[in-house]
């Protein structure tokens, strides 16, 4: 009895200072400040004020008045199928680029795609869409956030039956195109690319055209944001979290070698691939007052036996994230439209909660603009690993758009940076805080004070 008082007064009055959590890091202080989170410029509070719920609720009505966007669906019917959608995309988008004095340029890659056995019957266009709008400074450094505009029902071959897919996935693509509207007529350092890509659901085949491209043609992807299923909070039990979006990041991205690979556990890198750093920034700037959002990062490409477009992304060796709502409603998604026992089935957009759609493209919109506006990530990170000490020494590359550089840190059980210490304009700092005890990263911070993902440097020796 007596101990339970005791122990309710610890929780309540925070009294028993002494008794630590056997589960608080050990390593609470060190050099530097504490991390706080990145907050909104006046610029992007104005522009993420500017998304709008009925536009979201206008894109995705929109989108299933097509009937059907199945992969193998018309591509001339004017009126019903995936070419119908694509038209409608890329001519919307062309109303947003009016506002970007020539910034903004739509496009539509694509290519056919051969039967593959399996999900395409026959030979078909696959065909996305890309409003790119260019950096002012950097146009080469790219920022992507996409969702898929083609959709099924139960039986991934049929094309002819009505498939509303409101939330999987116009949902996403109504992020991407709502985006690209409030952006437009704004100048960005770095290019931000708002996609609608095909062929999502018959194997990936949009995203990876798309990120094939930017590979063959060097673009310097450095965040990949994938949208797919983010309409609506609410679960199959009617539990909501209206506030909540899921973030799924990869740890050891997949391009990496054996070597590689045995490289990171020695390190134990295993948390720190540049999608883990790309989440980490996420988390700074994208929960707060300006999007109302908290961000749920869970360490995994992705949910079990599902895959997406931020996959080709990775396997091309860019950072990538994918959003999805917190309660999946599975009766609404890739579903014919019934109704069984009581039970209302398919992907219809009465579950589609448009304030919530909004708030999402707020916490991408955050990021995006963050990133485009933030110098890019720190090339050439190295950490010095010739000799036995407490001290540890980095170096990096310069960037010439960087306004000065801050060594990160956090004890290696911790989920976030947890210290920054600020070194300045150099290509190298001493930091007085053993490598083998935390893990560091280093960052780049902009005249504008934003400050980049870090980089996670690799071992080098002095000589
Ligand atoms: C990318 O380059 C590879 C190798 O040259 C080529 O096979 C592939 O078709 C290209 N893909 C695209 C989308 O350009
Ligand atoms: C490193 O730090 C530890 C703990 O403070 C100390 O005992 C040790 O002497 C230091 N070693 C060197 C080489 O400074
Ligand atoms: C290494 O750390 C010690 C204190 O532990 C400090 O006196 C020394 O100057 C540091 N060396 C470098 C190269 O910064
Ligand atoms: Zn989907």
């Amino acid at each position: 009895m007596k101990s339970l008082a005791l122990l309710s007064l610890c929780g309540l009055f925070a009294i028993c200072t002494a008794q630590r959590s056997p589960f608080e890091p050990l390593w609470p202080d060190g050099p530097g400040k504490k991390v706080t989170p990145q907050e909104p410029s006046r610029e992007l509070e104005k522009i993420l004020s500017n998304i709008d719920p009925d536009r979201i609720r206008h894109t995705i009505t929109k989108l299933v008045s097509f009937g059907t966007r199945h992969t193998l669906s018309s591509q001339t019917d004017p009126n019903r199928g995936t070419g119908a959608a694509r038209d409608w995309i890329a001519s919307e988008m062309q109303t947003y680029a009016d506002a970007s004095h020539g910034r903004m340029k739509i496009s539509t890659p694509s290519y056919i795609q051969e039967p593959d056995g399996d999900r395409v019957l026959f030979p078909v266009r696959i065909s996305d869409v890309v409003a790119t709008l260019e950096g002012s400074v950097e146009p080469n450094r790219v920022y992507v956030v996409s969702g898929h505009y083609d959709n099924r029902v139960s039986d991934p071959l049929n094309f002819m039956d009505d498939a509303p897919g409101a939330d999987d996935d116009a949902s996403g693509v109504a992020v991407s195109m709502e985006l690209a509207r409030v952006m437009a007529s704004h100048k960005p350092d770095a290019t931000i690319m708002f996609v609608a890509v095909a062929g999502e659901e018959q194997g990936l085949y949009g995203s990876q055209h798309l990120a094939d491209l930017m590979k063959n043609t060097s673009t310097d992807v450095q965040g990949m944001f994938d949208n797919d299923i983010v309409g609506s909070p609410v679960g199959d039990d009617g539990h909501s979290d209206p506030f909540i979006i899921r973030m799924f990041s990869s740890g050891i991205p997949p391009t990496a070698t054996f070597d590689e690979v045995t490289r990171i556990a020695d390190l134990g890198g295993e948390n720190d691939s540049p999608s883990r750093e790309l989440s980490r920034f996420m988390a700074e700037v994208a929960q707060n007052h300006a999007t109302k959002m908290r961000v749920q990062s869970i360490w995994r490409p992705d949910r079990f036996l599902r895959s997406g477009d931020h996959i080709p992304f990775l396997e091309n060796g860019f950072p990538a994230l994918r959003f999805t709502e917190p309660n999946e409603n599975f009766a609404h998604q890739h579903q014919d439209i019934r109704v069984e026992d009581g039970k209302q089935f398919g992907d219809l957009i009465e579950f589609v909660d448009f304030e919530y759609v909004s708030r999402v493209a707020k916490v991408n919109g955050a990021g995006l603009w963050s990133l485009a506006n933030a110098p890019g990530v720190p090339r050439g990170a190295t950490i010095l690993a010739d000799t036995l000490g407490n001290n540890s020494t980095f170096t990096w590359t310069d960037d010439p758009n960087a306004h000065s550089y801050e060594i990160v840190w956090r004890p290696t059980d911790q989920a976030f940076w947890t210290h920054a210490i600020p070194v300045g304009k150099v290509t190298s700092a001493t930091v007085m805080l053993s490598k083998d005890n935390v893990n560091f990263g280093i960052r780049a911070v902009g005249k504008n004070g934003l400050k980049s993902p870090a980089a996670f440097p690799v071992p080098s020796s002095s000589e």
